[in-house]
């Protein structure tokens, strides 16, 4: 390859910018062209591509979003768009293509893949719902947002004795409540890959309240439901006063750990360097702190498994 480019697409997070940086710099270092797609694969279709210098990615690691914007395109999802969207890069000389994002970018970078572009997929999603890989760049910076918030809610639950549903992002995946979860020591997690009952989470809290606990933490991802709907099927069952709070799009930004800024430059090199290398149609993961490359095709197909070690750990600890 000789001249790349990179978008970044779907919904932002938080180490994006780290690995935009990455691969703009990593290509100029091994001697490519590079340039910037602006807002994804609308951007794209509407041939929004520019030139990427060495200082225009200057001064973004320590930022949240995305310099590049992001959006969520209906028209790259059909054929003609995929082909449309090729053929752009083809008229610009543009033989690779680096796409960060989640599961809708991935399959959006395949396509192009099989339309013969070369193309290499970084996990960037704040969900930690992509397989093949143990973390998405995003999703550590996320978990602290989270932790740091309910932290703040324990304070006034506690001098009020009342319980908190704290709704968190995760349309398929509950890792975010999960590890927030356990990291700031919620007595209940609810995530779409385990089953539970309202009354299981109201009898668990009664038997709290009994062992002498006066207020609560309940996690719940937004796959499983709105925290409205868990708080109201509590008060019904158990006599609390349970607030609500819908963390939303704080989740997704704000500064970037020093997690996601290492994982999206380690990940942004490692994409470069392979593209040079040959390789295309891959996505690329970390796994056991190991950089890793798997068929794009493959991660598209397989759902990322639970931990279910985690989510007992927590239940265990949590009583
Ligand atoms: O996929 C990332 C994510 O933040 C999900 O957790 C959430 O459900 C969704 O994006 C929200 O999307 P949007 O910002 O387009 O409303």
């Amino acid at each position: 390859v000789k001249k790349i480019a990179v978008l970044t697409s779907g919904g932002d997070s938080q180490g994006m910018n780290a690995a935009v940086r990455a691969v703009v710099r990593s290509g100029l270092y091994y001697g490519l062209e590079v340039f910037g797609v602006q807002r994804g694969y609308q951007g794209l279709l509407n041939n929004d591509i520019r030139p990427m210098d060495l200082r225009s990615v200057g001064d973004i690691i320590q930022r949240g979003g995305t310099v590049l914007q992001s959006a969520r395109c209906k028209e790259f999802v059909t054929p003609e768009g995929q082909q449309k969207g090729a053929d752009i890069l083809r008229e610009n000389g543009i033989d690779g293509l680096v796409v960060i994002g989640g599961d809708g970018s991935y399959q959006g970078a395949n396509k192009l893949s099989k339309l013969g572009i070369k193309t290499m997929c970084l996990p960037g999603t704040i969900d930690n719902d992509i397989s093949f890989t143990d973390f998405t760049i995003g999703f550590d910076t996320a978990v602290s947002i989270v932790v740091d918030a309910v932290n703040k809610l324990r304070d006034t639950m506690s001098s009020h004795e009342r319980s908190s549903i704290v709704e968190v992002m995760g349309r398929h995946c509950g890792d975010i409540a999960l590890y927030a979860g356990l990291a700031s020591g919620a007595e209940t997690i609810l995530v779409p890959e385990v089953p539970f009952t309202i009354d299981e989470v109201a009898n668990r809290m009664r038997q709290n309240f009994e062992h002498g606990k006066r207020h609560s933490i309940v996690i719940v991802a937004e796959g499983v439901g709105r925290g409205d709907d868990i708080a109201k099927g509590i008060s019904e069952r158990v006599d609390v006063d349970a607030r609500v709070t819908v963390l939303g799009h704080i989740q997704r930004g704000g500064c970037p750990t020093h997690n996601d800024r290492v994982l999206g430059s380690r990940l942004g090199d490692f994409a470069v360097r392979k593209l040079i290398e040959g390789e295309s149609g891959k996505a690329c993961g970390i796994i056991k702190n190991e950089l890793v490359l798997t068929d794009i095709d493959t991660v598209v197909n397989t759902k990322k498994g639970f931990n279910k070690e985690l989510y007992d750990l927590a239940s265990r600890l949590s009583q």
